[in-house]
């Protein structure tokens, strides 16, 4: 990590402010409907934790872990199911939980996987948003924080699995050599 250096993107006040902002609008769209989250491992787990808490009407919870085919990872969009849903969602609104969209392609297929099952309604939250990056267009209902094309952790980002737990998110930079 020496080639890098770190300086904090989102700060975890400004992360808490935004997760009782999202928390609040879910409770209000979702007033009377039967709300499951779905949470996207392991990225997500940390996002997920504090905004269920920040969300006023009962939900369920639920993960998925996914992950891309092969070395061409996020290229070719083909995503195999590492750990399932637990229960049918027929007839559920769901909601995706997830930390960052990227190229949008995770998500792309999750929506349409999740879709095909049946639920009454598959929405999308997002806490980061980095757009510059989108390969597929992927229909976001609730965002956190637009970011630009930089390499991020922390908040349940990794770098190589690790920092995941660093309450700020931080974005890396290459240091310049002189
Ligand atoms: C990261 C991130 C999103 C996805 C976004 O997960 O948590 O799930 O990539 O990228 P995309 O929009 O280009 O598809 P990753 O595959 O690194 O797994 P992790 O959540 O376990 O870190
Ligand atoms: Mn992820
Ligand atoms: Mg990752």
């Amino acid at each position: 990590m020496e080639e890098f250096t770190k300086k904090i993107l989102v700060s975890s006040e400004q992360i808490e402010q935004k997760v009782k902002e999202i928390g609040k609008e879910i409770t209000e769209d979702y007033k009377g409907k039967e709300l499951m989250l779905v949470g996207i491992l392991k990225g997500a787990a940390i996002f997920m934790a504090d905004l269920a808490r920040s969300i006023e009407i009962p939900v369920t919870m639920d993960f998925m872990a996914v992950s891309s085919y092969g070395s061409s990872t996020k290229s070719s969009g083909v995503v195999r199911i590492i750990k399932d849903l637990d229960s049918n969602i027929e007839g559920k609104h769901i909601l995706i939980v997830e930390d960052i969209i990227d190229t949008g392609l995770t998500l792309n297929y999750i929506t349409d996987n999740l879709n095909k099952r049946g639920a009454s309604s598959v929405k999308i939250c997002t806490l980061l948003d980095k757009p510059e990056r989108r390969k597929v267009d992927v229909p976001v209902d609730y965002r956190g924080f637009v970011i630009p094309d930089e390499f991020v952790i922390g908040y349940g980002i990794d770098y190589a699995e690790k920092y995941r737990n660093l309450p700020d998110i931080f974005s890396l930079k290459e240091k310049k050599c002189d």
